[in-house]
């Protein structure tokens, strides 16, 4: 078997131990026996120990977080839930990853409501005054990735979060790329919703995501996506009535891979255990050796680098000519070390399976492909 250094969490997680274990179990038990080894009550509970694990990550209560297969399905059925006005707007970025703003996309395109998009320089750097210029009194949603998973941008929320809530606007952000990497006190960030697909920074498999939605607008919320799960209490069958939960959870509507919200769970627990703080300064640092021995290699980052607006994903931009596809799949070839070519740029993103010796290896190899 090939022995791999990913050093792209921003892509997809070499899965935690712990959360591939469970999910196996998992998956084993049904092969083994159906229903008998997973029964009603399990799936009904099937959610419980991954809204239990991303509460404590999101210091919020288990009943502000419900858990879906993806980023994007959650995103969808909250952009159908909101279901932006016609006549007014919904403000985002160009350089967002296409599933933080494709959901809203279509529900404008049936409503008649506006997207506006702030753009960003050839770095990929959105000014966030541009964001915040573009917000009116027709702002019905501001949707933003916290982290910009191209070059490793941040935003500051609570600050998008005053400026919507000032227009009646609400944010909704899409944390796909900071969840796991950097501690989130959900209610502190004043974000409305905050959703992170499972298989990036938080270490889980495919399969399974977790959404946040907070108290203050939940309430008048219909999911955009139903299924008998949307009933309060799911087993009663019935398809003449629906009454939703009065939490989080009524954005759970059906059955996902249950495997993969329990080894979720079993991967959001390591990061709770290691404290987020401490995961943060880890990635950091070894952002930090990226970016030194990338100049010393005298390449350029692309990724913002003062302390508000960086993040543990570093994006370096290769000498004129040289592709950064081309040393994506060469450092993946000829060295087993992961990192991925995104807008032009090649993304470094480590995370807490990494050390300084995974980051001296890229740059060596870089260095060899270079010369
Ligand atoms: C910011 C962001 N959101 C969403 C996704 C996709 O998430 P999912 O596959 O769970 O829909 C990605 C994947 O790269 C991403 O970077």
């Amino acid at each position: 078997m090939p022995s791999w250094t990913n050093l792209s969490y921003a892509n997809v997680a070499t899965t935690s131990p712990a959360a591939h274990r469970v999910s196996l179990e998992w998956s084993e038990a049904l092969a083994r026996g159906g229903a008998a080894e997973f029964d009603g009550e399990a799936e009904k509970n099937g959610m419980i120990p991954l809204r239990r694990a991303a509460a404590r990550l999101l210091s919020c209560d288990i009943g502000d977080v419900c858990v879906g297969s993806s980023a994007t399905e959650l995103l969808c059925s909250l952009a159908w839930a909101i279901s932006p006005p016609s006549g007014s707007n919904i403000v985002s970025t160009r350089a967002s990853f296409p599933s933080t703003v494709y959901p809203w996309r279509r529900v404008a395109e049936e409503n008649g409501a506006e997207i506006r998009l702030a753009g960003h320089d050839e770095d990929l750097y959105t000014d966030p005054e541009e964001i915040l210029a573009l917000i009116d009194q027709d702002t019905s949603v501001v949707t933003l990735s916290h982290v910009e998973y191209s070059n490793g941008q941040r935003y500051d929320l609570p600050r998008f979060a005053e400026a919507a809530h000032s227009v009646g606007a609400v944010l909704i952000v899409d944390a796909t790329q900071s969840m796991g990497m950097l501690p989130i006190d959900a209610s502190a960030t004043g974000a409305d919703a905050l959703v992170s697909s499972g298989y990036k920074w938080l270490r889980g498999t495919y399969g399974a995501a977790v959404g946040y939605i907070s108290p203050s607008v939940r309430d008048g919320l219909v999911p955009g996506l139903l299924g008998f799960r949307s009933h309060a209490d799911l087993w009663d069958l019935r398809a003449d009535r629906l009454e939703l939960a009065d939490d989080a959870s009524r954005f759970e509507y059906t059955t996902i891979h249950f495997g993969a919200a329990l080894g979720l769970a079993a991967a959001v627990d390591e990061l709770v255990q290691m404290g987020m703080e401490e995961v943060w300064r880890h990635d950091l640092s070894l952002a930090d050796s990226v970016i030194e021995g990338a100049a010393n290699l005298d390449l350029k980052i692309a990724s913002p680098l003062s302390k508000a607006e960086r993040s543990a994903i570093v994006s370096l931009r290769l000498p004129e000519g040289v592709s950064s596809e081309e040393v994506a799949r060469r450092l993946q070839d000829e060295y087993g070390i992961l990192v991925t070519s995104r807008a032009g740029l090649l993304r470094v993103s480590p995370h807490i399976d990494n050390d300084d010796n995974d980051v001296r290896m890229l740059l060596e190899a870089l260095a060899e492909i270079l010369a």
